[in-house]
């Protein structure tokens, strides 16, 4: 396989940035190199494949987006990227590695819900992916099956208190799968919201005629958040398990999680850029039936109330440790239109998987948050926490040659008619103006993205089994 040099650049990794040369010897990160330095006094550039000049630019670690739902059922459609246009869209925005969530519902076999997703997933991803696994249905099956999980390179798992009669799990359940898990070392990523409690306040809207989009988030309240991260918070607790909170959006439950953090309790949480930049106000505003586009759960909040300031404030304190997209796309035609007459009936997501890390680059540029601490948010820490790190994660030898080139000087206009690739007949992110630019992209080895053009391939991406995560205790 090839051999490349990058040269000149800024690389910038969770413990810092340096000016650095990176040496890639086929899959994997040779060498990182005092810039312009030779081997046994001979030029290096001279005895490379390929010379990649990234001066004035950033040398970053390849993305990790450790929360996407690929081809995922939901309300009676499926999310509408599929492992090849979703892990494509994924590359072009300078992520390199998804974790995606394999399905076990209620009555289902754990194994053929993970034997479904090797399915839909093998020999069609452009980069590579791992997978998490939902158990809808806590029972002696299920608990049983989570011995397997570990085997399968599955580390963590995800449980859900809210969508009663779908995915949900009452108390008991999810006690019992939190001491499993605990016994395993399986990391538990908890949905927190009150389901039931949902349901009855978003029946009785529906009752009182408030069926657009925007009752969705009002149904979801925040307390409804709050309330059911703190009981996760316990029920890990009272388990010894340690906690992932899964797309927090509500700065109550941000709290808890701080509070039980302070208390030194294992627990993080995990943001999505739809709680940064996007609102519940903006959504009443959108004309028609068009807030339909940013029905996701949790669902945006409220800006007046200031929880996109809070969650930034949490990304840069360490209260949140990362962010994911949760990048669950639905159309408007045939998909979300399915709940025009009623919000409930709105397949809930949001597509995100091309942007995040532009728009978390968009911290750095307003200052709320540092170059290395973007990267840990997006890329570090993410492979640390599922398990990944030392191949992902990380510029250093022996690292998969996962590495992104940023250019900070370039720009990126993001809509349907601009940059989208994903699979989409519409964007939520449409006429957001993006300062800097994902230049080049390579995956072990492989350029992808190249000056503007796609270069890669169905079937690059490989399954990754991972290691337990770096965080259980
Ligand atoms: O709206 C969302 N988040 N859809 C995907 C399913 C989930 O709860 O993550
Ligand atoms: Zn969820
Ligand atoms: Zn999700
Ligand atoms: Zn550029």
């Amino acid at each position: 396989m090839a051999t490349i040099l990058i040269t000149g650049g800024t690389v910038i990794q969770a413990t810092g940035e340096t000016a650095a040369d990176v040496l890639i010897d086929g899959e994997q990160i040779a060498a990182v190199l005092a810039p312009g330095s030779t081997l046994l006094g001979h030029d290096l550039a001279a005895g490379v494949d390929r010379v990649i000049d990234a001066a004035g630019k950033y040398v970053i670690p390849g993305g990790v987006d450790a929360h996407t739902h690929m081809e995922m059922p939901f309300g009676g459609t499926e999310a509408c990227d599929t492992f090849e246009t979703g892990t494509r869209a994924a590359a072009w925005g300078g992520t390199t590695t998804i974790i995606d969530f394999a399905i076990q519902r209620s009555g289902e076999q754990v194994e053929d819900g993970l034997a479904q997703w090797h399915r839909k997933a093998d020999g069609n991803c452009a980069i590579d992916y791992g997978f998490h696994q939902i158990i809808g249905g806590v029972d002696e099956q299920s608990l049983k099956a989570m011995d397997t999980l570990i085997d399968e390179g599955i580390t963590s798992y995800k449980l859900f208190m809210a969508y009663p009669g779908v995915f949900y799990s009452d108390d008991a359940q999810v006690l019992r799968a939190m001491q499993k898990a605990s016994e395993l070392g399986l990391l538990t990523m908890m949905h927190a919201e009150n389901g039931p409690a949902i349901d009855v306040l978003a029946e009785q809207l529906v009752e009182r005629g408030k069926t657009s989009p925007y009752y969705h988030g009002i149904a979801r309240a925040w307390q409804l958040e709050e309330e059911a991260t703190h009981r996760a918070i316990m029920l890990a607790d009272v388990a010894r398990a340690p906690l992932y909170v899964v797309h927090v959006s509500a700065k109550q439950a941000v709290a808890q999680l701080a509070a039980a953090r302070g208390e030194g309790k294992n627990v993080f949480g995990e943001t999505c850029p739809q709680y940064l930049y996007l609102s519940l106000e903006e959504q009443l505003g959108a004309p028609g039936f068009e807030g339909a586009k940013w029905v996701c759960s949790t669902p945006l909040r409220s800006r007046a109330e200031g929880h996109q300031d809070a969650i930034w404030q949490a990304l840069r304190g360490n209260d949140l440790q990362m962010v994911s997209t949760d990048h669950c796309p639905f159309c408007m035609k045939d998909q979300k239109e399915l709940g025009v007459d009623d919000f409930r009936a709105i397949p809930n997501g949001i597509g995100s998987v091309e942007h995040r890390m532009n728009l978390l680059y968009q911290g750095v540029v307003t200052g709320r948050i540092s170059r290395p601490r973007w990267v840990e948010l997006t890329s570090t820490t993410p492979a640390r926490m599922f398990g990944l790190y030392g191949r992902k994660g990380v510029i250093a030898p022996g690292a998969d040659a996962d590495v992104v080139i940023y250019d900070p000087n370039g720009h990126t206009s993001i809509g349907l008619q601009k940059t989208h690739h994903m699979n989409m007949d519409h964007s939520a992110w449409e006429g957001f103006e993006i300062d800097g630019h994902v230049d080049l992209v390579l995956s072990r080895g492989a350029v992808l993205i190249d000056d503007g053009a796609y270069v890669g391939r169905k079937g690059h991406g490989r399954y990754l089994k991972r290691d337990l995560s770096q965080y259980l205790n």
